[in-house]
């Protein structure tokens, strides 16, 4: 190209100078834009982050079958840690207020909540305890070595009559667990023979002579605890054997029937729960016993100060006793369809690092609002087959692993966990409702996600329907449509647990940080219930007349 004209050079300035106004323009513009962008996408995420989430079921009130025993709300305390000496017992010349040297705090506490039965002395403890060391002037009692739980001395002054003077002061079921590991069939059969008996005979002499006149009438009584492991490492088919030889000498006397129950599985060891169907006879067997704890053995993970991740972890892990309880049902079904041997789920809860600077042998944990969801959501398991499943026992009352109860000298708290508990009692002894869920939310986390609502229902003799429902979500409502179908209550009551934090925890600092308030988010109108559950709550609706 030759050399341009000046008009030619002015029109190419100004077409450089209009290029670059328009650059600029372009991309102020495009800024402009992707802020806009940005802005509307964070806004609309921010929205969807806190959109609630939704699902729809239909509950049966009028098709209700099977009864939910009130035993499965039962408790579980063994001579560990400060679950006895301390939680329970304080002594009768202690200033703490206390009835027979039982706390009355604790007393109360655990009557608010219908406490239908007590386990009791383990355990692993159980394997190792002599009874007749725990009876007597308790200044003459040998001591022993408590050689599971943190190796400390036991001084035996909590035995046999402190603990079912304990249960009549709680009016719940003694639930005894025999000693099969190191005890004898002869030692085991005394036991029942000095708690029982009406007679005359030697065991029934002493026990007249230490204060007791009449027999107690225990009825609930274990072979034996986790006998795959603490309680002697059998295997199945030795420790069936066992069974029926010291289940024949636990005599019933008088017009009292001992309902034994065989130490069962560990979690997912099916092929225990087989065995022991097909080699006991059901007649000698009232139930079988589960344990399944949800934890992570090989790292635990502290109970509070955890990260997200934790937080899916354990409810994941709380979900998957579903499958665990479905498989070993399905077992039994298959020996014994008409479903004459229950399923006693006698050891669950969640299993934490101890807290800092605690003794590792005491399994002190701190207790939060994921501890009542994993609660929460495992009850209402239970609850969904209870045509099978009997009795269960958290593990464990006071100051143990799931703790209902922390005490601490003369203070007392309620944690999370027995909150659900007590929302939960109205669950006791109703008949069971089917429920159908036709729509569920999840809870994403990263890669996997958890179904986010559990639920179960029932219907009380007096005709009123209850609902227990969580939502584990940790930061997202749920809204929930039910129509109830066959009711036509009207009135509605409920109470609700929920925290802000994943974490929330009470203290005794801070004793009422969680506890349930009253639940004001249900309508019903025709029968469609409308609940606006909040994030990581557990929520109890009644429906009345
Ligand atoms: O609950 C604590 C322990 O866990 C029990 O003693 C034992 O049965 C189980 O392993």
């Amino acid at each position: 190209m030759g050399k341009e004209s000046s008009v030619m050079k002015q029109y190419h300035v100004k077409c450089i100078k209009i290029n670059k106004i328009s650059t600029m323009k372009l991309n102020r513009l495009h800024v402009f834009l992707a802020a806009g962008l940005f802005l509307t996408f964070s806004f609309a995420y921010g929205q969807a982050d806190k959109q609630s989430l939704s699902a729809k079921m239909v509950i049966n009130a009028d098709l209700g079958k099977d009864v939910i025993s009130r035993h499965i709300y039962g408790h579980f305390s063994e001579h560990l840690g400060h679950c006895i000496y301390g939680g329970y017992w304080v002594g009768e010349d202690s200033e703490i207020p206390n009835t027979n040297g039982i706390r009355n705090d604790v007393v109360e506490a655990l009557k608010k909540i219908n406490i239908p039965n007590l386990r009791w002395p383990g355990g692993c403890f159980a394997d190792e305890y002599h009874w007749m060391d725990g009876i007597g002037p308790r200044s003459e009692r040998p001591k022993m070595v408590n050689t599971h739980w943190g190796g400390v001395t036991e001084d035996n002054s909590f035995g046999t009559h402190e603990f079912l003077e304990l249960c009549r002061q709680l009016n719940t079921e003694p639930y005894i667990c025999g000693n099969v590991g190191s005890g004898t069939v002869e030692e085991m059969s005394k036991w029942v023979e000095y708690i029982n008996f009406d007679g005359i005979s030697p065991m029934a002499e002493m026990r007249k002579k230490n204060g007791q006149e009449k027999p107690w009438g225990v009825k609930y009584w274990a072979v034996g605890n986790e006998n795959w492991g603490c309680g002697g490492n059998m295997t199945p088919e030795f420790y069936a054997d066992q069974y029926r030889r010291y289940a024949t000498f636990c005599r019933n006397y008088g017009g009292n029937n001992l309902l034994k129950v065989a130490g069962g599985a560990n979690v997912d060891d099916y092929n225990w729960t087989e065995v022991l169907m097909k080699k006991i006879p059901h007649w000698q067997m009232w139930g079988l016993s589960l344990h399944h704890y949800t934890t992570d053995w090989w790292n635990k993970g502290p109970a509070t100060g955890f990260p997200e991740s934790r937080y899916f972890d354990v409810l994941d892990r709380c979900l998957k006793i579903e499958k665990v309880l479905d498989r070993h049902i399905n077992i039994m079904d298959k020996y014994d369809p008409e479903k004459r041997v229950a399923l006693v789920f006698d050891e669950w809860g969640t299993w934490y690092d101890v807290e800092p600077g605690t003794n590792p042998g005491f399994l002190f944990q701190q207790n939060t609002i994921r501890d009542a969801l994993v609660a929460g959501i495992s009850l209402n398991y239970m609850n969904q087959r209870c045509d099978r499943i009997k009795m269960a026992n958290i593990a464990q009352t006071i100051n143990v692993l799931q703790a209902l109860i922390f005490t601490k000298d003369d203070k007392m708290l309620l944690t999370p966990t027995y909150h659900v508990f007590d929302m939960y009692k109205v669950h006791q002894d109703a008949t069971l409702l089917p429920v159908n869920v036709l729509q569920n939310s999840y809870y994403e986390y990263e890669k996997s996600k958890l179904p986010a609502l559990s639920v179960s229902a029932s219907k009380d003799k007096n005709g009123a329907v209850h609902l227990t429902i969580t939502n584990l979500h940790p930061s997202k409502k749920l809204t929930l449509n039910a129509e109830i179908r066959g009711s036509n209550g009207s009135s509605l009551n409920g109470m609700l647990l929920t925290a802000e934090t994943m974490d929330a925890c009470n203290t005794f600092e801070n004793p009422e940080h969680v506890k349930p308030v009253k639940f004001n988010g249900a309508t019903l109108k025709n029968n469609i219930l409308t609940a606006e559950l909040p994030a990581k709550s557990v929520v109890m609706i009644e429906i009345k007349q």
